[in-house]
């Protein structure tokens, strides 16, 4: 029985390796919003090399190999020239535009979190990190006032960094020294929005910090408990046996 399923195995792998792979990739190439430079790229591969390809830009076929010369020959003097072109306006265009509605328009608004990052250390100033997340497109504008004004110093951005599911991310720092009376923010100026977003920094305990602390303290009272309760437990216990 196992002979026989390695057999059908060889059987498969030897058709495949002696197919051909035909195929065609159709691109429209436009990189400015009002398709000006839109561009329709016809590719015919054969075994993964191009033999023809049409270029709307050139405006004809255009062989590689000796068969898509032929090719080229052919369809350049057929009725394949007229429709390749017509193609640019009846195919290219408004599916370009479909897209462009569909996908390049749309914009995602950033979840920000404005944070302490690091507490001031062996003479290095605590670090304010402003962080936005999850927004389309990558374009951002990131950056910090200081009562008002544009900070220009103490300041390092990532860029903006892809996801890998449209998303994007991008996190700044700013170097902070608590100073008693300054107002501190992060803005954010992304087309998801007319106006940036200001976001103020809160120099009472942050929320991380305070978690902290609340987890800490219920740990604590938990554990007061649980021994009070184990001591009793033991007393009960032990008195019972001494009787
Ligand atoms: C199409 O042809 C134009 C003009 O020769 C050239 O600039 C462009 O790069 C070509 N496009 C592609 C995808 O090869």
């Amino acid at each position: 029985m196992l002979l026989i399923l390695q057999l059908l195995l060889a059987l498969t792998l030897s058709i495949r390796t002696g197919g051909y792979y035909h195929y065609t990739i159709t691109e429209c190439i436009s990189s400015s919003a009002d398709l000006s430079d839109l561009e329709l790229i016809d590719t015919y591969y054969f075994n993964k090399i191009p033999d023809v390809q049409f270029n709307s830009t050139v405006g004809k076929y255009v062989g590689f190999t000796e068969v898509g010369e032929k090719q080229a020959e052919v369809w350049n003097s057929g009725p394949e020239l007229q429709q390749m072109k017509a193609a640019l306006e009846r195919y290219c265009k408004p599916n370009r535009q479909i897209h462009s509605s569909a996908i390049l328009e749309k914009a995602v608004k950033p979840v920000v979190q404005l944070m302490l990052d690091k507490h001031a250390s062996g003479g290095h100033p605590a670090l304010l990190m402003c962080s936005a997340y999850d927004f389309y497109p990558p374009a951002i504008d990131v950056y910090w006032l200081r009562d008002g004004k544009k900070v220009t110093t103490d300041m390092i951005s990532t860029a903006e960094m892809a996801d890998g599911d449209w998303y994007y991310q991008i996190h700044s720092h700013l170097e902070y020294t608590p100073t008693s009376g300054e107002k501190i923010s992060c803005v954010v100026d992304h087309a998801s929005s007319k106006e940036p977003i200001i976001y103020e920094w809160d120099p009472s305990l942050p929320e991380s910090d305070r978690n902290k602390i609340a987890f800490g303290a219920s740990g604590l009272v938990l554990g007061i408990i649980l021994s009070a309760a184990g001591f009793m437990y033991y007393k009960k216990k032990s008195s019972g046996q001494w009787r």
